[in-house]
């Protein structure tokens, strides 16, 4: 049986492009023949700054957001990264057969280190094999992310596949599940960057709890392409963009929906896209709201999703300090 394995970041907002390239296909496949956890990373999350209450708040909306949008923890499992702390103790067996160099030709670390190098953290160096560390310690087939996420599997493969010739047959080595389609949301500011939490203006993405005239004025001042044409094409990358989210949260196919705005101008479209989103994420706040009034619940589902995972962690970290001949 196939064994799911995601997370988010608690870091703020959780837009669009998390839900489309990520979040969708949680649903999907809990509703398969298949094992699903998905986490809420924290863990990830502190190798930046963060404000420990704002955090703490962030961590429970993530929460929110899976239920809100479906995912269902009497088929998924949900738990934060920190409430299994063999994750931190595996993270440092896969940081001594993880070589800096490989760290080094991250293209996340390269992006958020920028300029910087000297004074980010160590953390967030080592970001990618925390990573692998909840995919190997949960024995992971899949993994469903969005396309930037790449990278950070292959590694996870890597070092997987490292330790089994070293050592014999210790991990599962996991494959990366991407929705070619949805895989890479751009930004509606500049259609040549992803969505992305961290951008510079919240007219970059739309959040999950944006409230509808917040979405209406973001989409109207998306950027847009020349000519006047509904059309995704690779000269049209603003409005394929603006398409595929489109298609994404509608159900209808680019060509469909080419269709259906044939002669109809940007504006037209834009306000139909508009209200398609507010319809769609409209009864997704609602739920949201409503759990996040009663974050005991909340709880309660993390703490019992992190105790269903004690037995598989503790045995993989056990089965993997005797194979490396530790203890
Ligand atoms: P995070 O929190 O940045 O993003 C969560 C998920 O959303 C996807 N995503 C996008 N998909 C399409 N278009 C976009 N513009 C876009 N932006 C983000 C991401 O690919 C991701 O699937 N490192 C991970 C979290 C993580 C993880 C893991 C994932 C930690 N451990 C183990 C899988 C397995 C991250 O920062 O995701």
């Amino acid at each position: 049986m196939k064994r799911i394995f995601s997370g988010i970041q608690p870091s703020g907002v959780v837009h669009i492009g998390n839900y489309l390239g990520a979040i969708k296909q949680f649903v999907e496949l809990q509703n398969q023949d298949a094992e699903c956890i998905y986490c809420i990373v924290d863990l990830h999350t502190i190798t930046v700054p963060q404000d420990p209450e704002a955090l703490k708040k962030n961590i429970l909306s993530v929460a929110a957001i899976y239920l809100a949008c479906g995912v269902d923890p009497e088929k998924s499992t949900i738990f934060v990264q920190s409430h299994r702390p063999e994750v931190a103790e595996l993270s440092w067996i896969l940081n001594c057969h993880t070589y800096m160099g490989e760290l080094e030709r991250m293209a996340q670390f390269k992006e958020k280190a920028g300029e910087n190098r000297k004074s980010v953290s160590a953390g967030l160096f080592d970001y990618p094999v925390l990573m692998a560390a909840d995919i190997l310690l949960y024995r992971t087939t899949d993994v469903p992310v969005g396309e930037d996420q790449k990278q950070h599997i292959e590694i996870t493969r890597d070092i997987a596949e490292r330790i089994n010739n070293k050592y014999g047959q210790v991990f599962t080595v996991p494959n990366p599940l991407i929705k070619k389609e949805t895989a890479r949301i751009m930004g509606l500011d500049d259609p040549k960057k992803k969505m992305a939490k961290s951008a510079s203006t919240a007219f970059n993405y739309i959040a999950l709890t944006d409230e509808p005239d917040v979405i209406r004025d973001k989409i109207k001042r998306a950027v847009t392409d020349s000519g006047s044409e509904i059309k995704a094409a690779s000269d049209k990358p603003a409005i394929s963009n603006l398409l595929t989210i489109f298609s994404g949260i509608s159900g209808k196919s680019i060509a469909e929906l080419e269709q259906e705005f044939e002669g109809k101008n940007y504006s037209e479209f834009k306000s139909d896209l508009a209200e398609a989103v507010v319809r769609f994420l409209t009864p997704i706040q609602k739920k949201y709201n409503e759990l996040m009034s009663e974050p005991e619940k909340l709880r309660e589902i993390l703490n019992a999703g992190a105790k269903k995972l004690e037995p598989i962690a503790k045995k993989t970290l056990i089965e993997v300090k005797s194979k490396i001949g530790l203890g």
